[in-house]
């Protein structure tokens, strides 16, 4: 479902905007090519990709620099990352001055027990 998450004014060109939704985090990324929603987890450490360098169509995470393609969430720097699951990406547009992304319904599911668990 379409829930409106930012004012389109907030994601500068080439830049990021990490915002939350119902416990959706959400990075929204503007490029020359269009505007990106991603789940805001990065999988190597799950921290937030917001400030991240935005460059052909790739973020590199600020913390350890994991590559994500932006259209498919894939990674595309597997030097050290190798079996990392891609980042969920949602479908986004903007309408009258808003960024809206497609969610699914209710919050995020948790993430899987631990192996000490
Ligand atoms: S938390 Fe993103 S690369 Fe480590």
């Amino acid at each position: 479902m379409w829930k409106p998450v930012t004012r389109s004014e907030s994601v500068p060109l080439n830049g990021t905007l990490a915002c939350r939704h119902q416990g959706w985090r959400i990075l929204v990324v503007r490029t020359p090519a269009g505007l990106f929603a991603l789940e805001d987890k990065c999988p190597h450490q799950e921290q937030t990709m917001g400030g991240g360098l935005v460059h052909e169509g790739v973020i590199e995470c600020p913390w350890h620099s994991v590559a994500v393609e932006l259209a498919t969430g894939r990674i595309t720097n597997t030097m050290g990352f190798l079996g990392m699951p891609p980042v969920r990406v949602f479908p986004v547009k903007e309408e009258d001055g808003s960024v809206l992304v497609d969610l699914p319904d209710g919050p995020p599911p948790p993430p899987p027990p631990l192996a000490d668990d």
